[in-house]
């Protein structure tokens, strides 16, 4: 029996253009043929990781293979610095990964410099606190009192939104940049929607302190929420 489980092409995100798969995989199914019979190259750099590793790695880039089939662009995703995954060009996409859940999110839409995904487990209280201060800063704090959501509800999609952003954007800046550099502007349930905006320029000079962009999520499944981010020129559309 295969580890992959409830694949699915149906979208998180309805929007034409936007291909995504999703899959969710049972990690005590997992063995290391697996990478072979789905035609996914077992990369040098995963020989010393451990199981939970090549199984959330495989089960990402059975999702891109798939979402890459969909697109017609027939070259794998590749591993590029500081791990992010090399798209073949023009394809523009992005993984996410939870300990039994994977999905890869992808397009060819001209304009669109970066896409991010971050799938997430909603925090549990204790991991909240801690993950707190390093995730939200200036009056971020103020959305933890939603009326619609829990202070943990409410850190994870902040934190799931930042994730995203700094996947859309790490293609076109290049570098790391942590949490401090994006506040939240907005956290609207009604249209599932989180505000972002850069509280400084980021290196390589596209953008500008004050840029804003918006992930808009979901919750594919119970206890879940899924965030997407769209980093394009003004002229980006699907
Ligand atoms: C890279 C990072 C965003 C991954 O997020 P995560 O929640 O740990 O894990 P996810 O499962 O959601 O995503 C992992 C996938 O992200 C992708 N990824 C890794 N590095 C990336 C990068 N630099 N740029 C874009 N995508 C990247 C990969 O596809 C990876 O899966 P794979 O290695 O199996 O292919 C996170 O580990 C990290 O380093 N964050 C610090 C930077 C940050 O978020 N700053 C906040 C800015 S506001």
């Amino acid at each position: 029996m295969d580890f992959l489980e409830d694949e699915s092409a149906a979208p998180w995100w309805p929007a034409p253009g936007l291909v995504q798969h999703s899959a969710g995989y049972a990690l005590g199914r997992y063995r290391d043929e697996l990478f072979d019979r789905h035609r996914i190259e077992h990369p040098p750099a995963l020989r010393e990781a451990v199981p939970k590793r090549r199984a959330e790695f495989l089960a990402g880039r059975y999702c891109a293979a798939r979402v890459l089939e969909r697109l017609q662009a027939n070259t794998a995703v590749g591993i590029g610095r500081h791990r992010a995954p090399a798209w073949p060009a023009p394809v523009v996409g992005s993984i996410s990964h939870t300990a039994d859940r994977a999905i890869a999110v992808a397009t060819r839409a001209p304009g669109v410099l970066g896409l991010g995904v971050d799938i997430e487990a909603e925090l549990d209280p204790v991991t909240a606190s801690e993950l707190r201060p390093q995730v939200l800063g200036g009056d971020d704090e103020r959305w933890l009192e939603h009326p619609r959501l829990s202070p943990q509800a409410a850190l994870t999609l902040m934190f799931s939104a930042k994730e995203s952003l700094f996947k859309a954007l790490y293609p076109s800046v290049g570098e790391y940049f942590g949490f401090e550099a994006v506040g939240v502007t907005a956290l609207d349930h009604e249209r599932q929607r989180v505000g972002l905006v850069l509280n400084a320029p980021l290196p390589g000079s596209r953008w500008p302190r004050g840029a804003r962009f918006s992930a808009d999520y979901c919750h594919p499944a119970a206890g879940l929420v899924a965030t997407l981010v769209v980093a394009g020129e003004a002229a980006a559309s699907f």
